[in-house]
């Protein structure tokens, strides 16, 4: 068999994407697919966005273009890349209906990552099945395309495991080799990996409002630097500050090279130096975040203007997904022949069946 070199990742449809996403993941994409090794597959999620948003659908219509556009925007290229939306893959709906068998409550109610979704929008007892099933649709995303590498930001970690259960569940049960394992794709930065929001709290998110999104122009870009959270014991510029915590210096982790902080700071040789008098005293905050804006904003202005570009003929983007979907379909069909006759649910094609029931 050739190797399996194929990604599947995706994201919801209910926001344009943000820095976090970028750093979790997306970097991770455009740079795996300009290896050309990889087959990669890049979903719009908007069957996992219904989960929470049954009765707000306008929010999801209105946010497949737009994430289409961020997609395009980071580098991700139609040619290279298929970009297909969730909701029109019939295998996307059938695997998880026999996934479900497979899985336990109790199991989907230990997901820490379910957990802590249920806790941020208050859920309580209230929560959709469909929701608390989400991870089971999950993995079927995954298998569907017999996706071997997932890059993925370390929250989705749960995911992947509960994935690979499936799996292993799967092809145990059914006696096959149809399902693939897969593994996550992490950030190499560990700043990156759940990216701290502009306020310093744990996580860059939307309901929280503590984003940058990738299309925030230039102006509202360095507003939210501006205003970052960074260390409320520094307030005079020779106070020492700290860095735990410190939003400024986890982006700058995340984002800054030695070279880039010389060039602005000739003073200091690397990112280590600055933190070095930082930490002693003597660096004020509106400083580092200055430099922070400009790195950021050198960062985020060739995306910001491949969006625009893009932006411009819709027609085209509707194309491309179209496309993508249509070659999705076909990729996840073949999957979903194969494991309906696993499971010996293939009636009229199963030559054993017919021999055995129906002679
Ligand atoms: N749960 C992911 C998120 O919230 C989105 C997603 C849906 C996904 N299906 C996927 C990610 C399959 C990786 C693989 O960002």
């Amino acid at each position: 068999m050739a190797e399996n070199n194929i990604i599947l990742t995706g994201d919801r449809p209910t926001g344009s994407l943000h820095l976090g996403h970028f750093v979790g993941s997306l970097s991770n994409r455009v740079r795996l697919q300009n290896t050309g090794k990889y087959e990669p597959f890049v979903m719009i999620a908007d069957l996992q966005a219904l989960t929470d948003n049954a009765e707000n659908p306008e929010k999801i219509r209105q946010n497949i273009l737009e994430v289409t556009l961020d997609y395009l925007a980071v580098g991700l290229d139609p040619a290279k890349t298929t970009i297909f939306v969730q909701s029109h893959i019939p295998a996307l709906t059938e695997l998880p209906m026999y996934y479900s068998n497979l899985v336990t409550m109790s199991r989907l109610e230990r997901n820490p990552t379910i957990k802590s979704e249920i806790k941020m929008r208050n859920f309580e007892r209230s929560i959709p099945v469909g929701f608390m099933t989400y991870p089971i649709s999950q993995a079927a995303d995954i298998t569907a395309f017999r996706a071997k590498y997932v890059p993925v930001g370390e929250d989705q970690l749960p995911m992947l495991e509960q994935a690979r259960e499936i799996v292993s569940s799967f092809n145990r049960i059914y006696n096959c080799e149809i399902l693939v394992e897969p593994e996550a794709i992490l950030p190499e930065n560990s700043s990156c990996n759940r990216l701290v929001g502009t306020d310093g709290s744990s996580k860059m998110s939307k309901s929280l409002g503590n984003c940058v999104y990738l299309k925030d122009d230039e102006k509202t870009l360095k507003q939210k630097v501006m205003s970052m959270y960074t260390d409320p014991e520094h307030i005079n510029v020779s106070d020492p500050g700290h860095l735990e915590g410190n939003a400024v210096f986890t982006y700058l982790d995340a984002f800054a090279t030695d070279e880039q902080v010389n060039a602005f700071f000739p003073e200091y040789q690397t990112l280590g130096d600055m933190k070095e008098h930082y930490t002693k005293g003597g660096l004020g905050d509106m400083k580092c975040k200055k430099l922070l804006n400009s790195i950021m904003q050198d960062m985020l202005r060739p995306i910001r203007e491949r969006r625009e570009e893009y932006a411009k003929d819709k027609g085209e983007l509707l194309n491309i997904l179209r496309k993508g979907t249509d070659h999705a379909i076909e990729v996840s069909n073949e999957t979903l022949k194969l494991v309906r006759n696993a499971i010996g649910i293939d009636y009229f094609s199963d030559k054993e069946f017919l021999e055995k029931y129906a002679k």
